[in-house]
């Protein structure tokens, strides 16, 4: 080989490992890359309830950075906003639906079966409205209005007795979530505030958590209350309406309740409608908010949309594993 070949041959081996050196110095900042990556969501991605399939997030690592916001404040910056029906409430239980707040009444032994009939094709107008993909809350609004006036007027024509309620209540199938005693327990044992504000009927919820066990001193209902004549019979609703999409109002009216929570700047709210997501509207301070989600209803037309607004989704999901991991690492 004459000097010019042995100088090709060397400049074609040194190009050779020049290249295997920046091979290998890529490969390595790329791992290094996907390892920096990976650990802005460590904390979640440790957490088995979060690996199920019916957890869905738009933004993960948004998730994990208000989840460790909410630990680095503890109990004493905790409070709880929460909806009822739907949400604490079970939607399904071994494939049937559930019971809300209103059910419990509608399918009650006291109501006329006359009435029933007209509860329930209220319900399955309604109801296709309240969760419709394809309409604003703005259009849905007034249908909500006349839903509520509607049911309500007839209820109060059945003069339900408020000694009834109890039983009622105990004979009805509403359930709570899986897990419900674990976050009302721990939430009460931290004292950590609980706000229910619900478009339901109050005394039905406050019977329904009464009777598990769980209506602890910490918890606060907002609720539809009903309203009984002096020998106890139903003769109305107490105070302005609460709808499905009208809580901003109702959260704006209970600023007194958050204004003594003044250091609980950080939240996590549950909800299942897009209603629930202004329940925490009356709050001047939030510092973090952890939005939690569930869908029930007409998944797939409506998954995006709960996507873009909650942090995370619960599809089909009857558990409160979720709260209760995020509460599991702050207290
Ligand atoms: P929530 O705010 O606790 O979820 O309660 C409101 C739910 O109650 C909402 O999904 C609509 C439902 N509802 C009935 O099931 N029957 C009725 O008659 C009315 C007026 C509302
Ligand atoms: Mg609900």
């Amino acid at each position: 080989m004459d000097r010019a070949a042995v100088a090709r041959v060397g400049a074609v081996a040194s190009a050779s490992v020049c290249a295997l050196v920046a091979g290998v110095v890529l490969a390595q900042y790329i791992f290094t890359l996907k390892r920096k990556t990976g650990r802005k969501t460590k904390i979640i991605e440790m957490m088995p309830e979060f690996q199920k399939s019916s957890v869905r997030m738009k933004n993960p690592t948004r998730v994990e950075e208000i989840i460790c916001g909410l630990i680095k404040g503890g109990a004493a910056k905790l409070q709880i906003i929460t909806d009822f029906d739907m949400t604490l409430s079970r939607f399904s239980y071994n494939g049937n639906r559930c019971p809300t707040c209103h059910n419990v009444i509608d399918n009650c032994r006291l109501i006329s079966d006359e009435c029933r009939q007209k509860l329930l094709q209220l319900k399955e107008k309604y109801y296709a409205i309240e969760i419709d993909p394809n309409l604003t809350v703005e259009e849905k609004y007034p249908y909500m209005v006349e839903w509520y006036s509607k049911s309500h007027s007839l209820l109060v024509e059945q003069a339900i007795p408020k000694a009834r309620l109890r039983e009622i209540v105990a004979e009805s199938d509403i359930m709570l979530k899986e897990g419900y005693e674990n976050f009302f327990d721990k939430l009460h044992k931290y004292n950590i505030p609980m706000f229910i504000f619900s478009a339901g009927i109050g005394d039905v919820l406050e019977e329904v958590i009464r009777q598990a066990g769980v209506y602890h001193p910490n918890v606060k209902v907002v609720s539809n209350f009903m309203d009984f004549d002096d020998s106890g019979v139903l003769k109305g609703f107490k105070g302005e309406l609460i709808h499905v999409f009208n809580k901003h109002d109702g959260a704006l009216k209970n600023t007194d309740y958050f204004n003594q929570l003044k250091d609980n700047s950080n939240i996590i709210l549950l909800g299942d409608s897009q209603g629930d997501l202004r329940m925490a509207d009356g709050v001047t301070n939030v510092e973090h908010i952890l939005k939690i989600g569930y869908l029930n209803d007409r998944v797939d037309e409506l998954l995006d949309k709960y996507l873009d607004s909650y942090d995370v989704v619960l599809v089909k999901e009857d558990s409160l594993e979720v709260a209760n991991s995020v509460l599991q690492k702050i207290l």
